[in-house]
C-alpha cells in the first residue's frame, strides 16, 4: 500500500511523493530534489509538479514514476500518442535537442572531463515521427483474455500493452503487424505468459526497407505448433521467418530461425550503396538519419585515397563500404557471423573491391589483426551502447590510428573512453550529435580523435 512520505527520511518503495522536477537526467527520467535527496522521476519534466509512486530507494536516491501530473510544466505538450516508446513527446522538439546537445556536453565534461573540442550543432531529424525501419512488438493477453501485440507498459515486465499505430513505424509496417495479429488470433495462438514463464508467442520484428519498400517480418516463438501455410497467405512481405527460442528472456535474438517464405535478405539503399540485411544483422533504425550520420562520419575521416581504414564493430559493412571509394583499403571486424556475409556480399553487390570484412570479437581479434592487414592509418568504431573495455581502447591505441572517427549511441561510453584515448596521446576535436531518435532521450554522435603532435603513448603490451 502507498503512503506519503515525510520529506526528512528517505522514501520507502511505494511511497507516495508530491514533487517538482528541476531538470532531466541522462536517460530521460526527471531529477526532483527533496532536502537534497535525489529522486528520479520517470515521466516528469524540468517545471512539473507530479505525484510519483517510488519503486526503488537507495541510501542516495531513488527512482519514482510520475502518475499524476498535478502542475504541468509552461511547454508541456499533450500526448501525439499513447505510446511508451515516445516518452519525450510532451516536450517540444527544440527543447529535445537542445537537452541532447546539452547532455552529450555534460557527459564529456562531468565523465570525460573533457573540453577545448567543437562541439558541434546537433543534427534534427528529418521526420519526427513515423521514422523507425525496425520495431520489436511483443505478445501478451489483454483485459479481456484476448491476443495483444504491441509494447511493455512502462516499468512492467509483464503487461503489454495493445498499439492500434504505433506512430514510430510506417502505416505499412502497422498494416503487417494487424496482419499477423489477425492471424495468430485465427489460429487460435496464445502468448507467452511472462510470469508463468510458459505459451507461445513472444515477439514480432517488423524490419522496413524504406527506400526498396521492402518489408522482413519474423516471429518469435516458443517451439510449437503453427500453421505456416496459413501465416504465408496472411502476411505479404518480402521475407517471412519463424524464430523458435527455449529462451526465458525478452530477446528476440537467438534460438533457430527459418525462413517461411520470400528471400533471406532485405533489400535497403542509402546513398549510392545497395545493402541486403540478414534478420540477425544490426542495421541503424533510422535509414534517413543513418545516411546523414555516415555523412559526418565520412567528412570526420577526411580520407585522400591512400589510407587502411579500420571498420571496427562494421555491422553489414554500411560506414566501411561508404567509405571505401575514398581510401585505399577496407578492414571490418564484426562478431555477428550474419552480418559479416552480409558485408562480403554487400562489397560484392557494389563493386567494392578493396574491402575485407572478418567475423571475430574485437576484444581478442585487434592484435591480429593489426598482424595481419598492418596499422591502421584511420579507425572508425561503431561500438554497442557499452562502448569500449579497457582492454579494447589498449588496442586502438597499440595499432595506434592517426585519426579515430568515434561513432557513439551513448555519450556516457563515448566520455570515459575518449578520455582514456585523450590519456594515450590523442586530442578530441569535434563532436557532433545527430538525432536518430526523435520522442525519445537516445543520443547518437559522432566524434573526431587525433594523434597529438607527441604521438600516442606505447601501452603496456603484456596488459
Ligand atoms: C552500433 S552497431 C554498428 C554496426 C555498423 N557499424 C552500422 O553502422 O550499421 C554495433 C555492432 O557491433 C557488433 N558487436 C558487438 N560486440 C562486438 C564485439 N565484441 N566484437 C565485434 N563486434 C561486436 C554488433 O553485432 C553490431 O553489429
Amino acid at each position: 500500500m502507498s503512503s506519503a512520505a515525510p520529506s526528512s527520511s528517505p522514501p520507502r518503495r511505494g511511497d507516495e511523493l508530491e514533487l517538482t522536477i528541476d531538470s532531466l537526467a541522462y536517460g530521460g527520467n526527471g531529477v526532483a530534489r527533496r532536502d537534497g535527496y535525489v529522486v528520479f522521476v520517470a515521466g516528469g519534466l524540468p517545471g512539473d509538479r507530479v505525484r510519483a509512486v517510488v519503486g526503488k530507494a537507495k541510501r542516495a536516491y531513488a527512482e519514482a514514476r510520475a502518475v499524476e501530473i498535478l502542475e504541468p510544466a509552461p511547454d508541456r505538450l499533450p500526448e501525439v500518442a499513447h505510446h511508451p516508446g515516445a516518452p519525450w513527446q510532451v516536450l517540444p522538439y527544440e527543447r529535445q535537442l537542445e537537452v541532447k546537445a546539452e547532455q552529450v556536453e555534460e557527459a564529456l565534461r562531468r565523465i570525460g572531463k573533457l573540453e577545448g573540442y567543437e562541439l558541434e550543432p546537433i543534427v534534427p531529424a528529418e521526420q519526427q515521427w513515423r521514422y523507425r525501419n525496425k520495431l520489436e512488438y511483443s505478445f501478451g493477453t489483454g483485459d479481456g483474455g484476448e491476443l495483444v501485440c504491441g509494447f511493455h507498459a512502462p516499468g512492467r515486465f509483464d503487461e503489454i500493452l495493445p498499439m492500434d499505430d504505433c506512430k514510430l513505424a510506417s502505416e505499412r509496417g502497422n498494416a503487417l503487424r494487424e496482419a499477423v495479429l489477425a492471424e495468430c488470433r485465427r489460429q487460435g495462438l496464445g502468448a507467452w505468459d511472462r510470469r508463468e514463464q510458459r505459451g507461445f508467442l513472444r515477439n514480432l520484428v517488423v524490419r522496413e526497407g524504406r527506400r526498396t519498400g521492402e518489408f522482413q517480418v519474423r516471429l518469435v516463438t516458443s517451439p510449437g505448433k503453427l500453421d505456416a501455410d496459413a501465416l504465408i497467405d496472411a502476411v505479404r512481405c518480402e521475407g517471412l521467418f519463424w524464430t523458435q527460442t527455449e529462451g526465458l528472456g525478452e530477446s528476440t535474438q537467438g534460438g533457430e530461425t527459418q525462413l517461411l517464405a520470400g528471400t533471406p535478405q532485405l533489400r535497403e539503399r542509402l546513398g549510392d550503396l545497395e545493402f541486403l540485411i540478414s534478420p540477425e544483422a544490426f542495421f541503424q533504425t533510422n535509414t534517413e538519419m543513418a545516411e546523414l550520420l555516415y555523412g559526418i562520419a565520412i567528412e570526420m575521416a577526411a580520407l585522400r585515397g591512400h589510407e587502411l581504414v579500420y571498420d571496427l564493430y562494421c555491422g553489414i559493412g554500411t560506414i566501411g563500404l561508404s567509405l571505401a571509394s575514398r581510401a585505399k583499403e577496407i578492414v571490418g571486424v564484426e562478431i555477428v557471423e550474419p552480418a559479416v556475409a552480409d558485408a562480403i556480399e554487400n562489397a560484392k553487390l557494389n563493386e567494392v573491391d578493396n574491402a575485407s570484412f572478418y567475423a571475430g570479437d574485437i576484444r581478442l581479434a585487434m592484435r591480429e589483426l593489426v598482424e595481419q592487414a598492418g596499422r591502421p592509418d584511420v579507425a572508425v568504431i561503431d561500438p554497442p551502447r557499452a562502448g569500449l573495455s579497457q582492454k579494447v581502447v589498449r588496442r586502438i591505441v597499440e595499432a595506434a590510428p592517426k585519426r579515430i572517427v568515434y561513432v557513439s549511441c551513448n555519450p556516457t561510453t563515448l566520455a570515459p573512453n575518449a578520455a582514456q584515448l585523450v590519456e594515450a596521446g590523442y586530442e578530441l576535436k569535434r563532436v557532433r550529435p545527430v538525432d536518430l531518435f526523435p520522442q525519445t532521450p537516445h543520443i547518437e554522435c559522432v566524434a573526431l580523435l587525433e594523434a597529438g603532435p607527441r604521438g600516442v603513448a606505447n601501452p603496456d603490451r603484456d596488459a
